[in-house]
Formats: structure tokens, C-alpha cells, sequence
């Protein structure tokens, strides 16, 4: 059995477009321990693409899961080897996501029709790569209500080598909702993850979807017999990354002293300055830190003034500075 080497108690969702190596690094400042995962990407990017820009990343964010896209074994297998190459923690497939793009090339939530083939790909994958082999997936893709269906995917894909499940808790509704609408609309079913971690306590589960506090997730975690493994966070970790902060003393136990804004970003300069220096515009990292001060004094000015500047040609890590100031001003007259 291959060891497990990282941590799912919390962790941040692959989010395209969001969860890059930028937004990861900085999250990474705000905690040390939570798993982040990369963006999805595809088995044929990887095999066609510039795997450099694709896959390389600051080994600062490690731990980091590379979520792979595809339904081909064996190149799912020779992406899972370059992604350990690339010092990726661990692999997840991702059979959750409702795309057209990704149900035209047969892949992603229209996946969990099909566990057999699951199965073969995580054979795959386990045989190529040292590193646990994981999936993503949804509760279903119909919309009636059953539960045995979930429960036929699991084993099945246990079967296939798979001791880990990350459960978007909620179907898929492949027959008109768009991506985002998928994220809302089915209702959440947290009572099936529950359910199959009695049925099948041997498998870890992370239950994921609609989680916006950490009250919610402890409450989920433990609301079980055993107890769920981990959960996952995306929109809310997103929108409001201090929670990440919290990490430490709530899931893992640790007494740390809290890290605060300001440490975060000014431990997040440097990496900047180095970014810019490499061709990275500053608009490509901060858009990632624009909710650090939700709901603070000065929350709003902070995102205003990186929206207004941080796009401006020759923009460096003194906007975010000035951002700072703008936002400790705010707060020590709001304590006036
Ligand atoms: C903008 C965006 C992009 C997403 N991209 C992915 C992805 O690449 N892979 C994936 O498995 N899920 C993806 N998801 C789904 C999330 O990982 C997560 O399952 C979903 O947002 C529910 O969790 P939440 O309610 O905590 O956000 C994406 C979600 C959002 C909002």
C-alpha cells in the first residue's frame, strides 16, 4: 500500500481560472498545512502543451494535488508520471466537473456513468506513480434521487485502487444546467457522503460543497460514525482566504499563533517582486488577494485600489503596499 503522504482534513477545491500557482503561494502564507490543488488539467494539454507553464510551481505551495482531466488510462498514466516528476504531492482524476467541454471529450461528471473505466484509469495511474491516486467526484448525475448508484461508483473505483473520495456533495444535472448553475442548483446531500462513510469505512471521504465556515465543516466532519477524513473548501476559501488562517488550530490541532494580514502580504512582497521580474503582470497575483480584508475597516478600499492599479503598465509590489497603508489608515480610524 503506498503511503499516505499528505493531509486531507482541510483543503482548498482546484477552481479553474482561480486556484493557479499565484493564488496558491499566496494562500500558502496563510496556512501551512492545508492541501491545495491545482486548476484541472488535461491529459491532452500536458501531452501536447508547454508542460512548464502548465505544471511547474513554487515548492513553497507544497503540499499541492494536481488534478488531472481525461479517460484514457494510459495517457492518464503518463501524465500522472509527470506530475510526479514535477513534485506534485499527490494525483486526482476529475470525474465532477459539468462542462460542455468537458462532456464532449468525455470526461469529468459524465465519468461517473462509466466506473469500470474509473476503475481502469486509476489502475493506471496507481501503477505509474508512487504517489496516492485520488478522485474528485459528485454524488450522481441524474436527477433522481438514489443513492445506490454513488454507492456502485465507489467500490467499484475502490476496487480500481482508489482509498480516497473527494465529494462534491451534490448531482450533476447534465442536461441543461450550465458549470455554475451545477454548483447551486442540485440540491446539497451531505447525508449520502455520511452515509457511504458508515457503509464503507475503510475508504476516506472529503466531503466538499456549500461549506462556508469553518463551524459548518467541523460540524460535517464529525457529524458521522467514524468521523469523515476531511473536508474541502472552494468558493468561501476563495472569496474570503483569512479563514485559511484557522487551519492550523481547527484541523490539525496546532497552537499557532495566528497569522495576520499584513504578515501574509508582506511575506508575499518578495515572491511579487520576483514574479514581476520574471514578466508576470502584479494584476495576475493580487486578483487573487482582492478578499483578504472582507469585511475588515478598509476592506473596501483595498480592492478598489488594487482593481484601479494593479493592472497599470510597470504596476510593482508598491500598490499593494500603498494598499496596506490605505487599509491600516481605514482601521485606525475606525478604532478612533
Ligand atoms: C470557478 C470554479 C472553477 C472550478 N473548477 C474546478 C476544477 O477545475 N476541478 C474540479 O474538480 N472542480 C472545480 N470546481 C468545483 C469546486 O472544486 C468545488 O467542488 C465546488 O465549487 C463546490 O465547492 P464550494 O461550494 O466550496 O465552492 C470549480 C468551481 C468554481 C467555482
Amino acid at each position: 500500500m503506498k503511503p499516505n503522504v499528505t493531509s486531507h482534513a482541510f483543503s482548498v477545491a482546484p477552481m479553474m481560472e482561480l486556484t493557479d500557482r499565484h493564488c496558491r503561494y499566496f494562500h500558502r502564507q496563510l496556512s501551512a498545512r492545508a492541501l491545495l490543488y491545482s486548476e484541472m488539467v488535461t491529459c491532452n494539454a500536458i501531452i501536447h502543451g508547454d508542460r512548464d507553464h502548465l505544471l511547474a510551481f513554487n515548492a513553497a505551495e507544497s503540499p499541492v494535488v494536481l488534478q488531472l482531466g481525461g479517460c484514457h488510462p494510459q495517457d492518464l498514466a503518463e501524465c500522472a508520471s509527470i506530475g510526479q516528476q514535477y513534485g506534485y504531492a499527490e494525483i486526482n482524476l476529475n470525474v465532477g466537473c459539468p462542462s460542455d467541454r468537458v462532456k464532449s471529450g468525455r470526461f469529468g461528471a459524465c465519468l461517473m456513468a462509466e466506473p469500470e473505466l474509473v476503475a481502469r484509469c486509476v489502475e493506471a495511474m496507481n501503477k505509474a506513480v508512487d504517489i496516492p491516486v485520488t478522485v474528485k467526484c459528485r454524488v450522481g448525475i441524474d436527477r433522481n434521487d438514489a443513492y445506490e448508484p454513488f454507492y456502485d461508483f465507489i467500490s467499484t473505483v475502490h476496487q480500481g485502487g482508489c482509498d480516497l473520495f473527494v465529494v462534491h456533495a451534490r448531482k450533476a444535472w447534465l442536461d441543461g444546467l450550465s458549470p455554475s448553475e451545477n454548483r447551486e442548483i442540485p440540491p446539497l446531500r451531505y447525508d449520502f457522503v455520511h452515509r457511504i462513510k458508515q457503509e464503507l469505512p475503510h475508504i476516506s471521504f472529503v466531503i466538499n460543497g456549500g461549506i462556508d465556515s469553518h463551524d459548518l465543516a467541523l460540524d460535517l466532519l464529525s457529524h458521522s460514525l467514524p468521523a469523515l477524513d476531511g473536508v474541502m473548501l472552494g468558493r468561501a476559501a476563495y472569496r474570503n482566504p483569512f479563514i485559511l488562517s484557522e487551519v492550523e488550530q481547527k484541523y490539525y490541532g496546532v497552537e499557532e499563533a495566528d497569522t495576520d494580514r499584513t504578515t501574509a502580504i508582506t511575506r508575499l512582497i518578495p515572491y511579487i517582486d520576483n514574479e514581476l521580474k520574471h514578466g508576470v503582470r502584479l494584476g495576475h497575483i493580487t486578483r487573487h488577494i482582492l478578499g483578504l480584508f472582507q469585511g475588515q475597516p478598509g476592506g473596501r478600499l483595498w480592492r478598489r485600489h488594487l482593481s484601479e492599479n494593479a493592472w497599470r503598465s510597470g504596476a510593482g509590489s508598491d500598490v499593494v503596499l500603498e494598499a496596506l497603508e490605505i487599509v491600516h489608515n481605514a482601521a485606525s480610524r475606525s478604532a478612533a
